[in-house]
């Protein structure tokens, strides 16, 4: 195929960091290109990662209430069963079309899609091969002034731990699972290992996590992140802590997991084994080397300066694939900053007030630092902590577990930090944003005006406590 016209930027994936870009770049008038290797667009987040997952998430929720809560609101509904195959129809129909929009997306904004696999092959040229939808081979140079790179981040499988797609899976294959596995074995109690564990656990497996630190989700606020682990224990789900997996086998019908814990080995029994133990950067096959892009040693992260410049002027990297957490709503920010800074503008992400959320029920959400680093950074705080049980909305709802937490600095009651575990804390969490975007007070959450009754009051609650 002839080489194609010249681009201003041309971003290679298109997750929710790469189309949110292409989207900016169209709109700050640059010509622009999206380079994607998959047959649709949306990245993981879109595909295989957090909309099919909360689709099920929200599903299976929705079974697990028909099951265990309806009666409680005098509603009868006789025996309630599981339909497998027409819950993984929905989340797929949700998939197909909110990856439809994103082509419709970048059409309307006259961003050329090119389906294809990437390679850097000069700081402006960008070599894309692929297939054609008549099945032939095509290689074809997209020459550009600017290159964003955005193709994100895929499962670790360390040594011992490899997939094999079917009894040993990552997150891609645990959303797709035809049956219910009597025993699902989670190897990590992170984001991925609590969600899915979830999700399998309310559809009736009977889940066991495995995570080889004294607590699960360790980036939470330590009160939090206790509350969360009691809550999913009491919701039957089994937690191993201070257990690593060293080693696994597919054995007949059966994985095999060998772990240790205090010094000893066990050999543990799973129908599947999900391994959910961190994710890292995409990079394999980009030809960083060729063009002279430097990543870290250690972690495979793209090395990039405040501008989300690379080591190669002309060459930019956003999201997993830069340090910082995989979140894709940090991805999208980058995204845009990034795009505004090749356009000549300032663009810069503030990462003091990134939300982070847990889609497990109850929701985990938070912003902001945790109670032990302020600890460790000796900032003096205040905290106001108020939990469900008080709060009217929820006792309406049936769901009081949990708590609202927010953190203030000591002297000027500014907010540093605000954990919530609770009905629809994922929607919580937003207000909290904002407010540590402005510098607000845990003053200004306690005066301003929340419905009554709503979840957010509890939220209120806690900024009453921090701010007197
Ligand atoms: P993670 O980093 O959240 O958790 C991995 C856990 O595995 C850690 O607690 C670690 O101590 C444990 N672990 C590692 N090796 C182990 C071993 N051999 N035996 C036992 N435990 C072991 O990673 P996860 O859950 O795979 O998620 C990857 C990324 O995806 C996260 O960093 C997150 O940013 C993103 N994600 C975000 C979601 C959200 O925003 N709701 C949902 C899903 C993923």
């Amino acid at each position: 195929m002839a080489d194609k016209e010249a681009f201003d930027l041309v971003i290679v994936g298109s997750g929710p960091g790469g189309y949110v870009a292409a989207v900016k770049a169209a709109q700050l008038g640059l010509k622009t290109a999206c380079v994607e290797k998959e047959t649709r667009l949306g990245g993981v987040c879109l595909n295989v990662g957090c909309i099919p997952s909360k689709a099920l998430l929200d599903s299976s929720e929705y079974y697990h209430l028909a099951k265990e809560q309806f009666a409680a609101h005098g509603i009868k509904t006789g025996r309630v069963s599981l339909d497998l195959a027409a819950m993984m129809d929905r989340k797929e129909q949700v998939v197909a079309e909110l990856t439809k929009n994103v082509q419709q997306l970048l059409k309307r904004h006259k961003i050329a899609i090119i389906k294809g696999t990437a390679t850097l092959k000069a700081a402006d040229q960008v070599q894309v091969s692929g297939t054609t939808e008549d099945n032939k081979t095509f290689e074809q140079i997209l020459k550009t002034k600017n290159i964003l790179l955005a193709t994100g981040s895929k499962p670790i499988a360390p040594p011992g731990l490899e997939f094999d797609g079917d009894r040993i899976v990552s997150s891609t294959e645990a959303l797709q699972f035809d049956a219910i596995p009597k025993a699902l074995g989670v190897v990590g109690g992170g984001y991925i290992g609590l969600e899915l564990g979830s999700v399998w656990k309310r559809l009736g497996s009977k889940v066991t996590v495995l995570e080889m630190l004294p607590q699960i989700a360790t980036n939470l606020d330590g009160q939090v992140g206790r509350t969360l682990k009691r809550l999913l224990s009491r919701q039957g789900m089994e937690f191993r802590l201070k257990t690593k997996v060293v080693s696994t086998k597919h054995v007949g019908q059966k994985v095999r997991a060998t772990v240790e814990s205090n010094g000893k080995k066990e050999t543990l029994s799973f129908d599947k084994l999900l391994i959910a133990v961190g994710r890292k950067p995409s990079t394999e096959g980009l030809g960083l080397e060729t063009v002279g892009v430097e990543t870290d040693a250690s972690t495979g992260c793209v090395k990039v300066d405040a501008n989300y410049r690379t080591s190669v002027t002309s060459i930019y990297a956003i999201g997993d694939l830069v340090a910082g957490p995989m979140l894709a709503h940090k991805a999208s920010a980058e995204g845009i900053a990034a795009v505004e800074c090749i356009a000549g503008l300032p663009g810069e992400v503030n990462y003091d007030a990134v939300p982070a959320v847990i889609y497990t029920w109850p929701e985990v959400a938070s912003v902001g630092l945790s109670e032990q680093q302020l600890k460790e950074r000796n900032i003096p705080y205040r905290s106001g902590t108020y939990p469900f049980a008080g709060n009217g909305r929820a006792r309406c709802m049936g769901e009081t577990d949990g708590l609202a937490k927010l953190l203030a600095h000591q002297k000027t009651g500014r907010i540093l930090g605000v954990h919530i575990i609770g009905p629809r804390a994922s929607e919580m969490i937003a207000e909290c944003v904002l407010a540590v975007e402005l510098g607000a007070t845990a003053e200004t959450i306690a005066r301003t005006i929340h419905g009554h009754p709503t979840f957010a009051e509890a939220l209120q609650e806690a900024a009453m406590m921090a701010s007197s």
